[in-house]
């Protein structure tokens, strides 16, 4: 192991004074940063560290730039470390103008923590696991659509199965809900926001919209047609009269009150709401995505996983296996970060107070060290061995571990089962897709395209 000598730790204020030294800059106009990341992400950030070392600042993914590090040992100083002194840079991403500033995901201190203690019950996995029968009847309705033999890409058609879960795990809207009502409006202006939001447009609107409160531009007139249509949910659901013996959050949060007795206000339950499905549904759509786009040009994985599928020997093992190295070589959200309230050690380096330091997850993931042959796709490492927190984190870690990691895990295995069982698909081109960035999560820049060459 290439592990620093000693463990980073929050240095003292007279240390951190007498011994601040920065790590090297990309040395690129801050303009071009951000397009490689946006555009060649994968590259951008294997090649800084090549050239840099270990720790480097960049000025792309946050405003103002942050220190970036691969490292295990600087993850877990600050994944580990007391809330107060790694505040979450979520405050500060562009999902804030769009979900609010006091939602679970962007909100900091006392009150993150009442709503993650509010949250994390209907998401622990015993809840999720009453899931199962509706994620496998949402695949099943998606999977008999599909053409054979016509290409197709991969990442909106996951979507519609995970839009399917997560507006029944959260609005309790079974089945594809019916024209014309509320339930209906939500459901087709996500759709048509998410489609909307890959457009070179909406991505200017990104960037003028970064470290916001408030949206402005076309993303203000998008929040505003999903407001009406959350807005509407909610009051619906106020109604309903049988509230009291509904399962799904929205109605077990009208139902929550706050340690001072009082209930959330219908801002806070949309912002809420709006969080769990924006970062709920692409996430694990597009993570199926890639494990595809991975699977189909590893032939031989891909054969061993069908195989295990079909003749029910170790089937779930190569599932799950498939998925973890899916996660490894394409984290989703490759990139996440936290502006530090004390200075901060990182191995050689120390910065001040006030730092924003990401934690690469796709160079943690690429490690040789942990990972021999870290660019190959190989589910097999994962037979014998099972994740270990600050080296396999798709799903960050610490008090802002996603909350939604059992919720997503349980989709993922029921989808890729379900088409590796079901079908034969293949690449649509032999060459691999390129990753890009959209908002927070790495997405794969055609959509994974694939064919299906037969049903069984
Ligand atoms: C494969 C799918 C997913 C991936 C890769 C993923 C990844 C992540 C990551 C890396 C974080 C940590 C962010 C940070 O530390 O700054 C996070 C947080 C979060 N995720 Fe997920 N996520 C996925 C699915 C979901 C689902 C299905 C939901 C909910 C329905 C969800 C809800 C959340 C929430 C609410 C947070 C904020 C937690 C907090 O700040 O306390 N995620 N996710």
């Amino acid at each position: 192991m290439m592990y620093m000598d000693a463990a980073p730790s929050p240095a003292g204020p007279a240390e951190a004074r007498a011994a601040l030294r920065y790590p090297p800059a990309i040395r690129l106009p801050r303009g071009l940063q951000i397009l490689r990341f946006n555009q060649r992400q994968i590259q951008f950030v294997f090649r800084a560290r090549r050239e840099l070392g270990e720790v480097f600042l960049m000025y792309a993914g946050i405003p103002g730039g942050s220190v970036v590090s691969g490292h295990p040992d600087h993850v877990r100083s600050l994944l580990a470390a007391k809330p107060e002194h790694v505040p979450s840079l979520t405050a500060e991403s562009p999902l804030r103008p769009i979900v609010g500033p006091a939602s679970v995901l962007t909100a900091n201190g006392p009150r993150h923590m009442r709503q993650r203690k509010l949250l994390l019950p209907p998401f622990h996995g015993e809840a999720i696991d009453r899931y199962r029968q509706m994620i496998a009847l949402a695949t099943e309705r998606e999977l008999d659509r599909w053409p054979v033999g016509r290409p197709f890409a991969l990442a909106p058609r996951m979507q519609a199965i995970t839009l399917d879960v997560i507006m029944s795990g959260i609005f309790g809207i079974e089945s594809r809900p019916v024209r014309g009502s509320a339930e209906h409006r939500l459901r087709s202006t996500i759709k048509y926001l998410t489609a909307l939001s890959t457009s070179p447009t909406a991505k200017l609107g990104e960037l003028a919209n970064m470290g916001r409160e408030e949206p402005v531009g076309l993303m203000r007139t998008a929040v505003s047609l999903l407001d009406r249509a959350t807005y509407a949910v909610i009051a619906a659901r106020r109604r309903a009269e049988d509230l009291a013996e509904r399962s799904d959050i929205l109605s077990l949060l009208l139902g929550a009150t706050t340690e001072d007795g009082e209930s959330l206000s219908d801002r806070e339950l949309r912002d809420e709401l709006l969080t769990l499905v924006l970062a709920g549904f692409e996430t694990t759509a597009n993570s199926l995505a890639w494990t595809w786009e991975r699977l189909l040009r590893t032939p031989p994985a891909y054969e061993r996983l069908r195989e295990a599928v079909r003749s029910d020997v170790q089937a779930a093992e190569h599932v799950e296996a498939a998925i973890v190295e899916g996660m490894r070589t394409r984290p989703v959200i490759p990139i996440i970060g936290r502006r530090v309230a004390v200075p901060w050690r990182l191995g050689e380096y120390v910065l001040p107070a006030g730092t924003a330091i990401s934690v690469s997850i796709l160079l943690v993931h690429h490690r040789e060290d942990l990972y021999p042959e870290p660019f190959a796709f190989r589910p097999e490492r994962w037979l014998e061995r099972k994740p270990g927190t600050y080296e396999w984190l798709p799903f960050g870690g610490g008090t802002r571990r996603c909350l939604g990691a059992a919720l997503a895990m349980a989709e993922q295995r029921v989808v890729l089962e379900a088409m590796a069982r079901h079908l034969d698909l293949e690449a649509d081109r032999p060459e691999p897709e390129h990753a890009q960035h959209r908002n927070v999560t790495m997405i794969p820049a055609r959509g994974a395209r694939a064919l299906v060459r037969a049903r069984r």
